[in-house]
């Protein structure tokens, strides 16, 4: 290469790295603003919701396409739940092709535990939607959730004790896993649950709760807004919401889960944030109107170009410039 070649080699590579900064502080500025919708109590606000989804599958089945749904746990969205079986079932809804991708899970939670999040959707959802009980149900082998159990080599699928294998290099002889392996499998997980998203998504829409300190799925203060789904440590805040399902001992809560990343969240189609009582209110105010931040996890929301707020009133009385 001669100097004229190496200049204008030099400047290609320079404009390149320039317009790849560029679009990226442009991505990272543009700003959208949420559709809000507020309800007087958390049924109409888990109906409309539910007519949402409802129509969204019915749209896609018009159209020969398949839905796949972002479902979130938590006492938020059960009456959404309450809607959408009874609305399926009264509309004779196909669910036969439908995709179910759960936020999260706790580490350390097998999925018969009354309090795993596997435990919730059978008992708010699939035990009344799932095939056979509904025969148009959901088919078993389309549900998803993270797999947050990894105490014992018995926990593991077979292809999971075989990477486990090929990562550490020895035949498994205890039972029970050390710390190290746990760690690897939790994430090895975390890392093919994202794949399946991926090859199976992208998510048409996606449901959201909202912390108290502004997480979103298990995306705690501090999280990326670029993050796949990971193994994360839960804050004491959350640690402590979450105890009134736990005995309100906060010792039984788990210290950990893995949960979709904020960027995996961003990566739905479009996402509907329901929030609702009067503890959410301050932290709903937040997300829409202070600065877009790491900190405050559901900022992110305001960089995705179709979201929506289904707030009930109460968790709306923060907000002065909302109309339904
Ligand atoms: C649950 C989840 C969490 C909850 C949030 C609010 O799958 O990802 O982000 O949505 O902690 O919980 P509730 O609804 O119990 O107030």
């Amino acid at each position: 290469m001669n100097s004229r070649h190496n200049k204008s080699y030099f400047y290609l590579v320079l404009t390149t790295i320039l317009s790849f900064y560029a679009c990226n502080i442009f991505a990272s500025a543009a700003e959208t603003t949420p559709e809000i919708f507020i309800f007087d109590d958390r049924e109409s606000q888990g109906n409309a919701c539910a007519r949402v989804v409802i129509e969204k599958i019915k749209e896609n089945q018009i159209q020969g396409k398949r839905t796949v749904l972002g479902f979130a746990t938590g006492s938020t969205p059960i009456f959404f739940y309450n809607a959408f079986i009874r609305m399926v079932k009264e509309d004779s809804i196909d669910l036969s092709t439908t995709i179910t991708f759960n936020l999260d899970e706790y580490v350390g939670l097998p999925p018969n535990h009354s309090e795993s999040y596997a435990y919730f959707m059978e008992e708010h959802l699939f035990c009344e939607l799932a095939y056979p009980h509904y025969p148009l149900g959901f088919r078993r082998e389309h549900i998803f959730l993270p797999q947050g159990m990894a105490k014992r080599y018995a926990d593991l699928s077979t292809d999971e004790q075989q990477a486990l294998k090929i990562q550490f290099g020895c035949t498994h002889v205890e039972d029970s896993l050390t710390s190290e392996e746990e760690n690897w499998i939790l994430q090895f997980r975390a890392d093919q649950y994202e794949s399946l998203i991926d090859t199976l998504g992208p998510i048409d829409i996606q449901i959201l709760g909202i912390g108290t300190n502004g997480h979103i799925g298990f995306g705690e203060p501090g999280s990326s807004f670029t993050g796949t789904t990971m193994v994360v440590n839960l804050t004491e805040n959350t640690r402590r919401d979450n105890a009134r399902f736990f005995d309100n001992n906060i010792d039984f809560v788990p210290y950990q889960a893995i949960t979709m990343g904020i960027g995996t969240i961003l990566k739905a189609k479009s996402i509907i944030l329901m929030a609702n009582g009067a503890n959410k209110a301050a932290i709903i105010a937040q997300t829409l109107s202070s600065p877009i931040s790491e900190q405050l996890p559901a900022t992110a929301l305001r960089q995705h170009s179709s979201v929506s707020f289904f707030l009930d009133q109460y968790s709306a009385e923060n907000l002065s410039l909302c109309e339904q």
